[in-house]
């Protein structure tokens, strides 16, 4: 049972999601999206926020949110259920996306680190496989800290105790991430901002 399909925690998060210092890294994530992005696929879309930024800045483009939450659900359905350009998909990213066509873009914010680790591998791949050529992967993530001391000091720093650290976080360092797009063969693979845990892992399918 995961704990994004517990009303309280979501709860909690979206009361503390202003608060990540993300807004520097969301704009490099849509400065590097193709200049026409007609399709876009947000994944793990919680209420919409990053999904709702791409469309903002690429009005002409149809968007895919995927998330397996009732509560982020709801939240979707409020901000999208009457934009007939936004299609929203009940799935667990636990298990293969499935067709659901090709993509200019795919993005996602602060939730593959949830998946276990070799899931986030095939997710990738996926992710590759409904890309078009030209077509932007950009992982907005918590990642791993070097050490214990600086996985506290990160949490200090967003305003968390250990104690109230996400249970459902599987927290993977950028190194490894980053080799993994490179081996699939996502060219400029590259981690394009840090703070902390916090990266922006990005690479394009080459054309
Ligand atoms: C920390 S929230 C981030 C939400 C949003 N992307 C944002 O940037 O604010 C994590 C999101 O990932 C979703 N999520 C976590 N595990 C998932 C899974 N296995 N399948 C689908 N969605 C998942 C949660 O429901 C939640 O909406």
């Amino acid at each position: 049972m995961s704990e994004w399909r517990d009303d309280q925690h979501v709860a909690a998060y979206l009361e503390r999601a202003d608060a990540l210092p993300r807004a520097e890294a969301e704009a490099i994530l849509l400065d590097e999206l193709p200049a026409e992005v007609r399709r876009v696929l947000d994944l793990g879309s919680g209420d919409g926020r990053l999904l709702r930024l791409v469309l903002t800045g690429h009005p002409e483009a149809f968007g895919v949110a995927v998330d397996f939450s009732p509560a982020m659900l709801d939240l979707l359905a409020e901000r999208f259920g009457s934009d007939e350009r936004v299609e929203v998909v009940t799935h667990d990213l636990g298990q293969p996306l499935g067709d659901l066509g090709t993509f200019d873009a795919i993005v996602s914010s602060f939730a593959i680190h949830h998946l276990e680790h070799e899931r986030k591998r095939e997710l990738y791949r996926e992710a590759w496989s409904l890309l078009r050529s030209g077509g932007v992967f950009a992982n907005l993530d918590h990642v791993a800290s070097p050490s214990p001391r600086v996985h506290v000091r990160f949490l200090e720093a967003i305003g968390y105790t250990p104690d109230e650290e996400d249970p459902s976080n599987r927290l993977l360092d950028v190194e490894t991430q980053l080799a993994w797009l490179r081996e699939m063969g996502f060219a400029d693979a590259d981690c394009y901002w840090k703070w902390r845990e916090l990266a922006l892992m990005l690479g394009v399918r080459p054309r």
